[in-house]
């Protein structure tokens, strides 16, 4: 048996004011008790193993049976009503707890809606699919390839080996690891390691283009650290300068949606082509009439380029080109600064949606 507490009383000598007492003391504990926690603390000292009431229970036993069976009676009524007390506080505790975790989770239904925007297509990206729907309508392949691109690819496969002053005009990033020849491998800086990917592993007639990302040292008004191309090269035995002219001017013709166009092709060099031209076009109507705007680079593939491809150059011939897409982009719908396709101003962007 555990021992009494110095306020309490024996079962053979307390008085009726003593058991009232007790109760009123349960009471004020049980009104005391500010969560389910504390009650349950407050109950244990009342009704608990070695509680006030358990105990005088227990000491009945002491008592003559018909003393015992009064005070039996007495304390059962006491115990009733404590426990009665401790049920309603429970009820109140609960009702509390609830109503508290209601207001926390209350919704105020007069407040704005979030709304719940709808993500849309990059303006550069509706470039690229619409490059691709009109180079597939006419026949092309669509292929893709690395961004971290070897040398070789990059470059010398591309008739413009180490220490070429002509790689200065593709000045790009190198990751920190060495290719199989030991040099750094670099960002592809344009598409055109893509021609050799793919003609190195389709047969002739080879007819493709190479949209993708590319990456350079620059960064201007009209340049990107970033920025992405598309690559075309049909190959076959008897492609011809000709057949740039007409797929390129046809192209742009589809993808600016007039015919108010006209197209010319201006020598220029790359190492990868003979001869090398800049496409540039003129629109012949319309707010932008009236001036020449470069648009791509283009040529007939250079022999050791072909040779590059696994093929006979003596057989084989055909053009490429390489062209920006956010330069396509910005002639497409006036934009003048590069830098707001990649500073994702919503205002900006949602103008293509
Ligand atoms: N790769 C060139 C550049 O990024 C563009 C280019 C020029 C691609 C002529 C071609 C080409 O395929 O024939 O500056």
């Amino acid at each position: 048996m555990g021992s009494m507490r110095p306020s309490d009383f024996n079962v053979l000598e307390y008085k009726m004011q003593d058991l009232s007492e007790l109760i009123e003391s349960a009471k004020r504990e049980f009104a005391e008790a500010g969560q389910a926690a504390a009650l349950e603390d407050a109950k244990a000292r009342y009704l608990g193993k070695t509680g006030r009431l358990t105990m005088l229970m227990k000491e009945l036993g002491k008592l003559a049976p018909e003393e015992r069976r009064a005070r039996g009676q007495e304390i059962n009524r006491a115990k009733a009503q404590v426990e009665e007390a401790l049920n309603a506080r429970r009820e109140a505790l609960a009702d509390e707890a609830l109503k508290q975790k209601l207001a926390a989770e209350s919704i105020d239904v007069t407040l704005p809606g979030r709304g719940r925007s709808e993500g849309g297509i990059h303006p550069v990206i509706r470039t690229w699919m619409r490059v691709e729907e009109i180079f597939r309508s006419i026949g092309f392949d669509v292929a893709d390839g690395p961004e971290i691109e070897s040398d070789w690819f990059s470059f010398t496969a591309l008739n413009n080996p180490p220490n070429h002053p002509a790689r200065s005009m593709q000045d790009t990033f190198y990751v920190d690891r060495n290719d199989d020849e030991g040099r750094p491998l670099p960002l592809r800086p344009h598409t055109s390691p893509m021609q050799v990917r793919y003609a190195r592993t389709h047969q002739p007639p080879i007819k493709v283009i190479a949209p993708g990302r590319t990456y350079r040292v620059d960064s201007d008004a009209t340049h990107s650290p970033m920025f992405h191309q598309v690559e075309g090269l049909w190959i076959d035995e008897n492609i011809s300068f000709t057949d740039l002219k007409g797929v390129y001017s046809d192209f742009l013709r589809c993808f600016f949606e007039t015919n108010d166009l006209i197209v010319r092709f201006r020598p220029s060099y790359f190492p990868f082509t003979e001869p090398s031209v800049e496409v540039d076009m003129m629109f012949t109507s319309g707010p932008r009439k009236g001036r020449w705007l470069e648009i791509s680079g283009a040529g007939e593939v250079h022999p050791n380029v072909v040779r590059n491809y696994g093929l006979d150059p003596e057989k084989y011939i055909g053009f490429a080109f390489g062209s920006g897409l956010e330069r396509l982009t910005m002639l497409r719908y006036g934009i003048d600064d590069l830098r707001l396709f990649f500073e994702g101003d919503l205002r900006f962007l949602k103008q293509f949606n």
